[in-house]
């Protein structure tokens, strides 16, 4: 039997851990899929997308920085991926191009299997890029009592709260930050790529504040470390996050959701052993 064609797009692509993810889903569900990652050229993404279609391809992940281009490469669109303004998932049907975002779901698994309580909870959010506007729909579904989102450009976490229009958010610039502590303070910023941290204060970690960070490496990331510094009761990397949007992806291609828990054991064995 031919293997179905699935594939990510991104650039830089060569760190993606995507296609060994999806191809534990597959091992797991009996499912023959070549999954590939792609490099695109900055200015190219439609093209190679149109040419993997075109050999074959059935669906593709996007990641940065083809998001919003994916998005508006879309014939149809998900509730989520219409109001994050960001695709991750593409797929065909009957023809249409259609796209979806599952980074939100990623993220709200990963804290529901970490027993994180998200309902009335009060969910600071750092950061207003295309990561932070991914996943305030998934957040805001949750209920939580506030989301509040803080940028270092005060004026980027206000374009975003009004762009949701939803009485839950605040916004607000790192400075205006109140001391009093949060529940769950979520890093979406992309300052640990620099070898940074958000510059806020360290009186909005409570004793009971979980922190979660979007990313991961081998060892804690360096907002981790700050935050379990400063007295936060749990600090959780995006592993989890990362295979759980993957799961929601492949769900969405083969109408069954894989096991998460099993490809996150061992993910995390084979980044610890430097693999
Ligand atoms: P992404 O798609 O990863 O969200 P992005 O849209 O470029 O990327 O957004 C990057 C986010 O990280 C922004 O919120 C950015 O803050 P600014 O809007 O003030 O630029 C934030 N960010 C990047 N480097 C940062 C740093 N060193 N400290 C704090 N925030 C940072």
């Amino acid at each position: 039997m031919n293997s179905r064609q699935y594939c990510v797009f991104g650039n830089p692509i060569k760190q993606s851990r995507s296609p060994w993810i999806h191809q534990q889903f597959a091992s797991q569900l009996n499912i023959n899929i070549d999954y590939q990652a792609r490099l695109a050229p900055e200015d190219g993404f439609a093209d190679a997308f149109k040419s993997f279609v075109a050999a074959g391809g059935e669906g593709a992940n996007v990641t940065a920085p083809f998001k919003e281009q994916a998005w508006q490469l879309c014939d149809s669109l998900s509730t989520t991926a219409k109001a994050s303004g960001a695709v991750n998932t593409l797929y065909l049907e009957r023809d249409k191009l259609c796209g979806d975002n599952t980074d939100g779901f990623g993220l709200v698994a990963d804290l529901h299997r970490q027993q994180v309580q998200l309902i009335d909870a009060k969910i600071l959010l750092l950061g207003a890029g295309g990561a932070a506007r991914g996943v305030i729909p998934a957040l805001l579904s949750e209920n939580p009592k506030s989301l509040t989102i803080a940028n270092r450009t005060a004026s980027k976490a206000h374009n975003l709260q009004n762009h949701f229009s939803d009485s839950r958010i605040l916004a607000c610039g790192f400075d205006e930050l109140q001391a009093g502590s949060f529940d769950v303070i979520i890093n979406a910023t992309s300052a640990g790529l620099a070898q940074q941290r958000p510059d806020v204060s360290s009186s909005i970690i409570g004793a009971n504040t979980i922190c979660y960070d979007m990313v991961y490496q081998a060892k804690p990331t360096g907002f981790m470390t700050w935050c379990h510094d400063h007295g936060a009761s749990q600090c959780i990397d995006g592993l989890g996050m990362l295979v759980g949007q993957a799961a929601k992806s492949f769900s969405i291609w083969f109408g069954t959701m894989p096991d998460i828990d099993p490809v996150i054991e061992e993910l995390r064995r084979l980044l610890i052993q430097g693999k």
